[in-house]
């Protein structure tokens, strides 16, 4: 049994076409850029810019943006090639495995969890966090006990909200997303507000130093070091030209969820034509969307001076705009809603394609009678995302998110490269231009962003890949379904 088995992609596509396990085909480019614009923008560019400009970066926290933004469009192209390609639910882990073999494509399944489930409940006590703020405007406040995840205390509004969306998941992909559609249009304005409102407000002082003189961190414990830091022997530093890169590598958070739209390939209705589009679509608004918001709030207010809670609203409090600030704050919490349920709905789908392929217990991704979703699944992934966010403080699990996303775009970058050369011959609506050019930059930007997480970041990711290994080897090979037909077939014949 050989764990570089590959699962030829024709054979992907027709097990798409199992009744029992099949999804509805009901998605358009509009429907897919809505998903990927209402999966994109939340915590990262509600909250992240504040702490990445106050600690990190300072006004040129803009310029992190441009660069995480450059390193998700190379990696959106090489996704926009594989989903072409491969029209079939499960994302990464789908590609690898037609590509890279099974172990791989476990890996990055094992991988994605990182970026779905912990990303979810990360931007589910967000979400509370948010609640809080706004009840506090109309004069309720909640006990910590049941309003927090710090110190022991139970998140309560974090769990009803990722229970609510887990039920909407469970009704239906069509009504997930006109959900998503009017709350992603509120998003968006409020988004365009800040920009224009926030416009009026700029005092251009603010924007000198624009990159401020590197300095030493005041937390100096190497397990808080960036992996740069410590491979060259330097002290952790913030600001400066390295400063711009690590924050780039917290805001990355911002720009997670356009390769969602990649897992939605079976539900749309024409994917090689619609997910390129959707894919770079999604992400080009968001990237210009977020270095205006970012120039914008550090013209409003000295970097030194932004609020890391809720630095958008607090902008507008400072410059006495308590109104506006409230209307941030209720369009940062409808965000945040989009935000989380299209992170569950991604970790469903993969989660389907892997029990499909047998390396999750088969059962799981049986597709309900009547709504025609994984309900299964769902339900496991939403009572998973709801006891993380309720009980464990989730706010510097962000960085973790990070590097299991950027791996899995690693990944990605050398899948698309090993397909173009090992299935010249499958049809692609979209081919990358300038072959390997491209996933060779991907490849490398992911890279250098991975190196400006800290140290303690990698520890905890390593610690969980060894995890997926022994769970692959305890259980996913010998019960993949591809192991089960190669050896009815005799073991090294590929199985077509
Ligand atoms: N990109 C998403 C956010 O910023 C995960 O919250």
């Amino acid at each position: 049994m050989s764990v570089f088995r590959t699962k030829p992609v024709e054979q992907s596509i027709r097990d798409t076409e199992e009744p029992e396990h099949r999804l509805r085909r009901e998605l358009s480019a509009l429907d897919l850029t809505v998903f990927g614009v209402g999966v994109v923008i939340g915590t990262g560019i509600f909250v992240l810019t504040g702490v990445a400009a106050k600690t990190t970066a300072g006004p040129a926290v803009a310029l992190s943006f441009v660069i995480a933004g450059i390193a998700c469009a190379l990696a959106a192209l090489c996704y926009a090639e594989f989903a072409s390609t491969v029209p079939v639910a499960g994302s990464a882990y789908t590609f690898s495995y037609a590509t890279l073999g099974e172990l791989v494509a476990w890996i990055i399944g094992w991988d994605l969890i990182l970026e779905f489930i912990i990303g979810s409940a990360v931007v589910a006590v967000g979400w509370s966090q948010y609640l809080a703020v706004f009840l506090d405007t109309i004069g309720v406040e909640l006990p910590s006990a049941i309003a927090s995840s710090e110190d022991g205390a139970f998140n309560l509004p974090a769990v009803l909200i990722v229970l609510v969306l887990t039920a909407v998941l469970v009704a239906g992909i069509k009504l997930s997303s006109r959900v998503n559609e009017v709350v992603v249009a509120i998003k968006v304005a409020v988004v365009l507000f800040v920009i224009i409102a926030g416009a009026f407000f700029i005092e251009r002082d603010n924007y000198t130093p624009f990159v401020p003189p590197s300095e030493p961190a005041p937390d100096t414990s190497g397990l808080h070091a960036t992996l740069v830091e410590t491979v060259f022997g330097q002290a952790p530093a913030n600001f400066g030209v390295s400063g711009i890169f690590a924050a780039a590598a917290l805001v990355f958070f911002a720009f997670i969820g356009f390769d969602i739209v990649a897992t939605t390939a079976e539900e749309t209705k024409h994917p090689q034509r619609d997910l390129p589009r959707g894919i770079i679509g999604s992400l080009l608004i968001c990237t210009v969307l977020y270095v205006a918001v970012s120039l914008v709030v550090v013209g409003m207010r000295n970097y030194t001076d932004l609020d890391e809670a809720a630095p958008l609203a607090a902008a507008f409090r400072a410059v006495d705009q308590p109104f506006f600030a409230n209307l941030i704050t209720v369009g940062a919490l409808a965000g945040l809603t989009t935000v989380m349920m299209i992170l569950m709905l991604g970790q469903s789908r993969v989660a389907f394609a892997m029990s499909r392929d047998g390396l999750l217990p088969r059962p799981l991704s049986i597709v309900h009678p009547r709504f025609g979703t994984p309900y299964r699944i769902t339900i496991i992934v939403g009572v998973v995302v709801a006891v993380l966010a309720g009980i464990i403080p989730l706010a510097e699990l962000a960085e973790l998110v990070n590097i299991g996303t950027l791996f899995a775009f690693v990944l990605v970058s050398i899948g698309v490269v090993v397909l173009r050369r090992t299935r010249p011959d499958l049809p692609r609506a979209f081919r990358l231009p300038l072959m390997p050019l491209i996933p060779v930059l991907s490849l490398l930007a992911c890279l250098v962003l991975m190196f400006f997480l800290t140290v303690e970041t990698w520890l905890r990711f390593l610690a969980w890949m060894a995890i997926g290994f022994v769970v692959y080897f305890a259980y996913s090979r010998r019960r993949s379904r591809l192991a089960v037909r190669q050896q009815e077939y005799g073991e090294d014949r590929t199985v077509g």
